[in-house]
């Protein structure tokens, strides 16, 4: 009798509304061609002494698909931290892997799915270097890989900001002031752009392109003038005020964004001629990442959990299952993470921004 397969599948880096109902998925369906299913916690360092894992039956993932976060845990710190600044990457030690490669070889783990961002997707492609099987599924919020057409989270992120923008018109229409809205997005502003849109933002400010403030104050101003009393900007954590970003470097490249939307709410106040005219921020930082996954995302997630499973069964390594033309395929994890998806003028949503007279830069 051939042994029953044994499946490994953990969730690294930021949570990401959709992850519960990939895990979910990827259950059911094992569970349905009987393949034992062990899940490690706390993403990658669940694999490292000492080994934090529990079998994962249908059971476990009842009720679960609806829920934001993971109930596996993650951890975007630790010991398999590659990045080393913001965009960049380098690998992980190479004991990290033998031992990470020791656990998984112990309890007899035939196949590894694991649900990540680029820095995770990177440390799988090196597993599977070092004899590994593994699928990977693309897990951001940012929606900045440029292997998979979207990324599930990332609807659920736009529509917390979209909410949040709807509440802010409301009470900057009524104060007659200038709010800033600060959303996630380090180094690509997809967030920023889509729910600015959507949320009918004044002005959208992204880490792609540069902004001058006293360009910025002299459209708020011209507004002004032209009877619209308010101004709500978007703007992405990762922008640049006068070319500087603003980051705490909290130790060895660990990187922290937030905050820019205040330096730019004093910038904007140093410049204003108007003594009635205020400026508020707000941050809607990890609100956008813990909400629960929207409808969208639910049905993403489910289509990027089975894909994954059908690739174990086809015995399809060393791949990460992306969408492309709205169907589901794979592409190989040194593709997965090649390519980060940045906002440029050429994009269909910039034009849309430029013809509808919002600011963006
Ligand atoms: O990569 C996803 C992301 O949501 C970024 O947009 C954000 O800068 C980052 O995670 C924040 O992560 P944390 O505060 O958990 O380190």
């Amino acid at each position: 009798m051939s042994k029953r397969k044994h499946i490994g599948i953990l969730s690294g880096g930021g949570d990401c509304p959709g992850t519960n109902a990939v895990i979910a998925s990827v259950v059911k369906v094992a569970s349905s061609m009987d393949y034992h299913v062990t899940g490690f916690e706390y993403g990658l360092e669940g694999l490292l002494k000492p080994v934090a894992c529990r079998d994962l039956t249908t059971d476990d993932v009842k009720g679960i698909s609806y829920l934001g976060g993971t109930i596996l845990k993650t951890s975007n710190r630790g010991r398999f931290t590659s990045k080393t600044g913001a965009g960049e990457a380098g690998g992980v030690e190479p004991a990290i892997i033998d031992e990470a490669v020791h656990t998984l070889r112990v309890l007899g783990i035939d196949a590894l799915i694991i649900i990540g961002g680029d820095g995770t997707l990177l440390t799988a492609a090196q597993l599977a270097g070092a004899g590994i099987n593994i699928v990977g599924i693309p897990k951001t919020i940012d929606n900045d890989l440029g292997s998979t057409e979207t990324t599930f989270g990332f609807s659920s992120a736009v529509d917390v900001v979209v909410d949040a923008l709807d509440k802010i018109h409301t009470t900057a229409t009524s104060h007659e002031r200038t709010f800033i809205v600060e959303c996630m997005g380090r180094s690509t502003g997809w967030i920023t752009l889509t729910a600015g849109l959507a949320g009918g933002a004044n002005a959208i400010l992204l880490p792609e392109f540069d902004f001058n403030v006293d360009d910025l104050v002299n459209f708020i101003q011209t507004r002004r003038r032209n009877h619209h009393r308010s101004t709500v900007i978007a703007i992405a954590e990762g922008s640049r005020v006068g070319g500087r970003s603003l980051f705490r470097d909290i130790h060895d490249g660990e990187v922290h964004y937030s905050g820019i939307s205040e330096l730019l709410m004093g910038a904007i106040e140093d410049r204003i001629e108007d003594e009635d005219h205020e400026v508020r921020h707000v941050i809607l930082g990890h609100t956008q990442r813990g909400t629960m996954p929207n409808a969208y995302d639910r049905g993403l997630a489910k289509r990027y959990g089975v894909a994954a499973i059908e690739a174990v069964a086809d015995g399809n390594f060393g791949q990460m299952v992306c969408l492309s033309n709205s169907q589901m395929g794979t592409c190989s994890l040194a593709e997965a993470t090649a390519q980060v998806k940045r906002v440029s003028e050429s994009h269909y949503e910039y034009h849309v921004a430029k013809r509808l007279g919002i600011y963006i830069h």
